[in-house]
């Protein structure tokens, strides 16, 4: 899988959603645990101008092609964030990305513990760092995906569905980016596979863990995987990320999902 950056510098765009009618919604409005895992997908969205400016203490950042591409993704995210907020907003849950963003500042000295956290890892590990993140990232932007298809065909909504479907492809395209560049790393150091390996093992966690509580984690996931149909799309997820180059054998979705208890 090839992906040329300069091309999706270029293309990228927010997620067409102007020709959606919104106000289908006052007629057929979403039950409560599908706004609940919306808003929780909506909180991620819009956490990663957070993650971006984590990432640019490490190493990743004086990589010309990963600076390039997490630029245009940070937008990407964003206007996911702002398409949700909206279906939200039609049901009166407010999801404001100011107010979210001062959250964060106000947490002060545990949150920005973490990009000092990262980027002594990134200096310890150094240059093999970058795999370690490019690697996170695929696996992150695989459950993105694989959760947007999820909830589009629980809900079969004239407006949700095709919406998150076209967020699902803008995820789609992330994989791209992430998994070749995770490859290319892989393959080209043993150091980088001990390392990566070992902190997808020890350290993954479901995306969202960090910003929301275990309570809102384990309700998400029961929400959108449990049972045998969402088991199978946990099973394909382990099987994409461990198809990576010293992840051979790596079950972290499903394991994370067993200790959380959702329900194969
Ligand atoms: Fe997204
Ligand atoms: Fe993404």
């Amino acid at each position: 899988m090839a992906f040329d950056i300069d091309r999706y510098t270029k293309q990228s765009e927010g997620v067409e959603w102007g020709d959606l009618d919104l106000d289908v919604f006052d007629e057929q409005p979403l039950d409560e645990p599908t706004l609940r895992t919306l808003r929780y997908m909506c909180d991620v969205e819009y956490h990663t101008v957070c993650y971006l400016r984590d990432l640019l203490t490490t190493p990743s950042h004086k990589e010309p092609e990963v600076g390039a591409f997490m630029t245009m993704w940070n937008r990407e995210e964003f206007w996911h964030g702002e398409a949700l907020a909206a279906v939200l907003a039609k049901h009166d849950i407010t999801v404001d990305y100011d107010v979210l963003k001062a959250r964060r500042v106000k947490l002060g000295w545990k949150d920005r513990l973490d990009p000092i956290k990262q980027s002594l890892l990134g200096n310890v590990v150094g240059h093999d760092f970058v795999a370690v993140h490019m690697t996170y990232g695929a696996a992150n932007e695989y459950s993105a995906n694989a959760a947007y298809h999820r909830l589009a065909k629980m809900v079969t909504h004239p407006v949700l569905t095709p919406l998150l479907k076209r967020i699902a492809i803008q995820e789609s395209k992330h994989i791209a980016f992430y998994a070749t560049q995770a490859r290319k790393r892989l393959e080209a150091s043993k150091k980088a596979r001990v390392i990566t390996r070992f902190v997808m093992s020890k350290v993954w966690q479901p995306v969202g863990s960090g910003i929301n509580s275990d309570d809102e984690v384990t309700h998400v996931m029961t929400h959108l995987f449990q049972g045998p149909d969402g088991r199978k799309l946990i099973r394909d997820l382990d099987t994409k990320i461990s198809a990576l180059p010293g992840l051979e054998g790596l079950k972290i979705v499903e394991r994370s999902m067993d200790n959380r208890g959702v329900p194969a």
